[in-house]
């Protein structure tokens, strides 16, 4: 992921913390290669290991009600939360610049972006451009931004925040929803986009 958004897990193959030393019986032990390990969680290890775990790209789209002008930003952090009621989730940089003029809007919609989208990702993912130039797209019920040529789009709107680490881990309400163009997804995997090949 270009920022290190998605969140971790901490736990390995059997469900137990991964780097738990604890299991040979010795605490001390333990302890010393728990600090070990935490050291050793730089930006770039943390980047590569979680790039190991194949995502879809979104475009989190909304109109500023500043300007009346769609922004948004690309996203892999996103999933799916709870049926009942509707919920999904994704995690925001607090240095994210869009996020409060995203957040600022009553309603967004969070577009599934396509395997041909990767120069849509690109430029949603760019800071300070205009995030939909040379784009067309249309409106969700409650006037979300729908891309042209995503898959599927949500159209949601904030239930809760919670600050988590150098993200926001945002529970967004999920009022209207629908697919969109056929087509495949836009992967990301290991830092570079690919194809999903069934
Ligand atoms: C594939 C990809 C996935 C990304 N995922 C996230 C994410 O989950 N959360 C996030 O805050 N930024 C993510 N980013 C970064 C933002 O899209 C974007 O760079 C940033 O929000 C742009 O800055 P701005 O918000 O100041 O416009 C991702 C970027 C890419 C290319």
């Amino acid at each position: 992921m270009a920022d290190g958004a998605t969140a971790a897990t901490p736990y390995g193959p059997s469900g137990q913390p991964a780097d738990d030393a604890s299991v040979n019986g010795d605490p001390g032990r333990a302890t010393a290669q728990h600090a070990a390990n935490v050291r050793a969680i730089d930006g770039r290890r943390f980047r590569s290991i979680l790039g190991r775990f194949a995502t879809g790209v979104v475009a989190i789209t909304a109109i500023d009600p500043a300007t009346g002008a769609p922004t948004g930003l690309a996203a892999n952090s996103f999933t799916s939360v709870s049926l009942e009621p509707a919920l999904v989730s994704f995690c925001v940089a607090h240095t994210s610049t869009t996020w409060p003029r995203l957040r600022a809007a009553e309603r967004h919609c969070v577009n599934i972006l396509s395997a041909p989208q990767r120069e849509v990702c690109l430029q949603f993912a760019a800071k300070g451009a205009d995030k939909f130039a040379g784009l067309e797209w249309g409106e969700s019920p409650g006037g979300g931004p729908v891309i042209d040529g995503a898959l599927a789009w949500l159209e949601c709107s904030v239930e809760a925040e919670y600050p988590a680490g150098d993200h926001m881990i945002v529970v967004a309400r999920v009022h209207h929803l629908d697919r969109h163009h056929d087509g495949e997804p836009l992967i990301f995997y290991k830092g570079a986009y690919g194809r999903f090949q069934g």
